[in-house]
């Protein structure tokens, strides 16, 4: 693809419009496979999910099959799940502990610092020359962590972790960080495959709470979510750096009916020790976090139940993209670990009713990015001169909203969660990083 042509979208997007193509092309998936998710930090696992040396989980960086496991020393070790051998698939399973990952296929095994210490027949096949110490597993070239949250990058010169989350940590630390001993996965994460395109499905939770009372309907005449039509506008969209962004909703007054997102009153000392003043004043007042971090990250920190028996919950999740119009999904359900287990099961029971492959929220959205899809893919919508109307519109807020100078957090603030500031600023970030290479390649 040429430089001109990102070029020319990006300035489209500086517009508020973006091609509808974008989610079905093979050309730019391709694009995005090499400029993107082979140089970003993507999210793994969660460290609760490897508590004893031995565990492992087995996970997917774009299209790499990875091996988590916990070492000796508590070190959390991640590699090509890959047999030196012949290339094999080496660990099989989703999750489990053990020593050594022994290869199904001709029988190689490995420790769990990825070093290869046994050969069916050894010497007697190789003879003394092979040194196993050359044959170990090859390691994911940066593996860091922030607030438990385990991300890999295939970029050894990417920025730090830290340093990419950037202001995004701030809010981490709220969700995740405000307790202590932080929070634990529960259960396995929910897999499954959508018909959708990863930008639509990440803008979804980073930047559009404008879909709410359409999509979720059923949630309003379930008397679940209120009539009100600005209701998932109230609070902030705030845009962050690099592409990532997060809607802090709070009720229609800005003041929570149920503070710390209605947690018991037991667990209110330990977030007064763990946070700051700024950080309670957001965290007091908020009703849901919605949010994602570039590319493919998004979460969601909300209530469930009806009134007077709210539950917190909070759910990461990753759009895997494998093909242009296809996403692997997989949900993390997360809880403070510190919250009485009778708290945890029903806030668990929550979750599954709402989210998750059975939830009835998931499903609505989901409906609506596979439609997407089936109405990018003709060639009216596929038409790439830029004179036609094909484009989607991203012009919500472009020149009647201005940031709120006394949002008490980091990041641009917005004072409506209905707005595309967060959206234009994700897809012109990826614009940007698509067309990094092009201009190295002159
Ligand atoms: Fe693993 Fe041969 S491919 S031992
Ligand atoms: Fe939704």
């Amino acid at each position: 693809m040429k430089l001109e042509e990102l070029q020319q979208m990006k300035e489209k997007m500086e517009d508020g419009y973006l091609p509808q193509w974008v989610v079905t092309d093979p050309e730019i998936y391709n694009l995005e496979q090499e400029r993107i998710f082979s140089k970003t930090w993507l999210f793994l696992g969660h460290e609760s999910e490897l508590k004893e040396p031995g565990q492992f989980i087995t996970r997917m960086m774009a299209d790499d099959p990875i091996l988590l496991m916990k070492n000796k020393n508590g070190e959390i070790k991640a590699f090509l799940n890959s047999c030196s051998h012949r290339g094999t698939r080496l660990c099989t399973e989703d999750f489990g502990k053990k020593k050594t990952h022994t290869c199904p296929y001709h029988g190689w095994s490995y420790n769990l610092d990825g070093e290869l210490i046994g050969i069916v027949a050894g010497n007697k096949v190789y003879g003394e020359k092979m040194d196993k110490s050359e044959w170990g597993l090859r390691p994911v070239p940066r593996v860091e962590s922030y607030q438990g949250m385990i991300f890999g990058n295939l970029n050894f010169n990417a920025v730090p972790l830290e340093e990419y989350l950037g202001e995004m940590k701030w809010y981490f630390d709220i969700m995740l960080g405000r307790s202590d001993g932080g929070m634990e996965v529960r259960g396995l994460p929910q897999r499954w495959v959508a018909k959708a395109n990863w930008k639509m499905t990440s803008e979804n939770f980073a930047a559009d709470p404008y879909h709410v009372q359409t999509t979720h309907r059923s949630a309003v005449e379930m008397k679940l979510t209120p009539t009100d039509p600005l209701y998932a506008s109230y609070g902030h969209q705030v845009v962050l750096s690099n592409g990532h962004g997060i809607n802090v909703i709070t009720s229609a007054t800005g003041e929570s009916a149920n503070k710390y997102q209605g947690m018991p009153e037991s667990m209110w000392p330990m977030f007064e020790k763990n946070l700051n003043k700024e950080q309670l004043e957001v965290f007091s007042k908020v009703t849901n976090f919605v949010g994602g971090v570039f590319p493919n990250l998004s979460f969601l920190s909300s209530c469930s139940g009806s009134e007077g028996t709210k539950h917190n919950h909070l759910n990461f999740r990753v759009w895997r993209p494998i093909a242009p119009d296809k996403v692997e999904i997989w949900v993390w359900y997360m809880i403070d670990k510190e919250l009485p287990e009778d708290y945890k099961e029903k806030s668990y029971k929550g979750f599954l009713a709402t989210f998750g492959a059975a939830g009835t929220l998931e499903q609505d959205d989901t409906e609506n990015w596979a439609r997407i899809i089936e109405a990018s893919q003709g060639r009216m919508a596929r038409d790439r001169k830029l004179s036609y109307n094909n484009v989607a519109n991203y012009l919500m807020g472009f020149d009647n909203v201005e940031p709120d100078e006394n949002f008490p957090g980091p990041g641009i603030a917005y004072p409506t969660c209905y707005t595309d500031h967060a959206a234009r600023s994700m897809h012109k970030y990826w614009l940007e990083l698509l067309m990094k290479e092009s201009e190295g390649e002159g």
